[in-house]
């Protein structure tokens, strides 16, 4: 779910291109880890944001520049951008209007766009809920399989301590995603 929102808000909203200057908020998280490596695929620019702990993660994930969101603000760095990918929402929404160049666009997974800032800075913006879809899906495994996407886990628990994952995905601190193990593989 994590990389077909990626895919959905980059691919298939976002129509990004070879160049185009990406900055996706939340790099280190689930969204974003994948976000990043997918815009590499056809060579955007990428900035990415995340606190001091995650700035080595966001470059080894492809950003071009990664920005610590805790030191600095992502305004004084990133300018003209041609999308915007927002998983934080409130503040990092409302001073993300800014930085996109004319007719870019705002993308935003966990909130609305505000229409009187698109009209301001005369830009495109939209709200996603992704879908499934079996077949971006078997896009995303090929580059998986091809080792041009590395999803990122940051813990392996057993699904007994389900709760345990819940209340740490509920910081919006987690690095990549947590996997719940409910069994060990068979043995071949
Ligand atoms: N609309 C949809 O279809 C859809 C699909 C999937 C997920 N979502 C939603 O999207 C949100 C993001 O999900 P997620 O799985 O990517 O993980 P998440 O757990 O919310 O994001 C975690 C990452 O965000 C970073 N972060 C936190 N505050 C930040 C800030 N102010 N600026 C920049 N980065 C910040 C954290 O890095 P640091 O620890 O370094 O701060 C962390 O690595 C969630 O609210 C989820 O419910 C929506």
């Amino acid at each position: 779910m994590a990389a077909l929102t990626a895919w959905q808000a980059l691919i298939d909203i976002g129509k990004i291109q070879a160049g185009q200057k990406v900055l996706i908020h939340g790099g280190s998280g689930g969204v974003g880890s994948f976000a990043i490596q997918i815009a590499k695929v056809p060579d955007a620019h990428v900035i990415a944001t995340a606190s001091t702990a995650n700035q080595d993660l966001l470059k080894q994930l492809g950003a071009d520049v990664a920005i610590d969101y805790t030191k600095q603000k992502f305004e004084e760095i990133a300018h003209d951008v041609d999308l915007v990918l927002d998983p934080v929402g409130r503040d990092t929404l409302a001073r993300s209007y800014g930085v996109v160049k004319k007719g870019g666009m705002v993308i935003t997974i966990v909130s609305r766009c505000d229409e009187t800032e698109l009209k301001k800075h005369e830009i495109r913006g939209a709200s996603l809920s992704s879908h499934p879809n079996a077949a971006e899906l078997t896009e995303i495994t090929k580059l998986i399989e091809a080792g041009k996407i590395k999803p990122v886990v940051s813990q392996v628990l057993p699904l007994t301590d389900a709760a345990r994952a819940d209340a740490q995905a509920a910081t919006h601190h987690t690095r990549g995603k947590i996997v719940l193990k409910i069994a060990d593989e068979p043995k071949s």
